[in-house]
């Protein structure tokens, strides 16, 4: 059984990251999503809302599997029974940190690889903050997000000015 994981901040997914998901999730038998849990890098999402939002988004994806972890990515990748890292490449400003990414990982184990798919240009500019950003101004981020969390980044991002 070919396994994958795609990990990340998902502080919230985003309509780029799901096109990365949907396209990986066809490479392999099972794509494990796993979301960083960092409690020095606190993000506006709790880890159990980014797994809730994952989850959700991803539900009509059969192979598809949402965790959070915590420690080194290629440790949690041999917990998961996978050697393969998928990462999505956006534009050639995330080429030179992707690569310092993969070459460590691949330092630290050197059975494991980093398979990278480039993002589709409907999404280039996307990322997280940009959601956090335009929500925070009540914005349209239907561009952005799966339809069905919309109003749930509205509402923890709301949550978040009020602290
Ligand atoms: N569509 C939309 N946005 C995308 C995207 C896509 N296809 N690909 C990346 N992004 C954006 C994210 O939204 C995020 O945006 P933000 O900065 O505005 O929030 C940004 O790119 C980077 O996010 P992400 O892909 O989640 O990477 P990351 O840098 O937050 O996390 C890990 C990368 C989790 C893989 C890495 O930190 C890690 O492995 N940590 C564990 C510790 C470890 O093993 N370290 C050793 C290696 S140094």
């Amino acid at each position: 059984m070919r396994k994958g994981i795609y990990p990340g901040s998902f502080d919230p997914v985003t309509l780029g990251h799901l096109d990365i998901i949907h396209r990986a999730a066809d490479l392999v038998d099972e794509l494990v999503i796993a979301i960083l849990h960092n409690s020095s890098k606190k993000g506006l999402f709790t880890t159990e809302e980014r797994i809730d939002l994952l989850k959700r988004v991803t539900e009509d994806i059969p192979n598809v599997k949402v965790i959070s972890f915590d420690g080194l990515l290629v440790d949690c990748a041999i917990q998961y029974g996978t050697k393969t890292i998928i990462r999505g490449l956006r534009a050639v400003t995330d080429f030179e940190y992707e690569l310092q990414l993969a070459q460590t990982n691949k330092r630290l184990r050197p059975d494991i690889d980093t398979i990278f798919l480039t993002t589709n240009v409907k999404y280039s500019y996307l990322s997280s903050s940009v959601v956090r950003e335009v929500a925070s101004y009540g914005g349209d981020i239907s561009h952005f997000v799966p339809e069905k969390i919309i109003d749930d980044v509205y509402k923890i991002v709301k949550r978040g000015e009020k602290k």
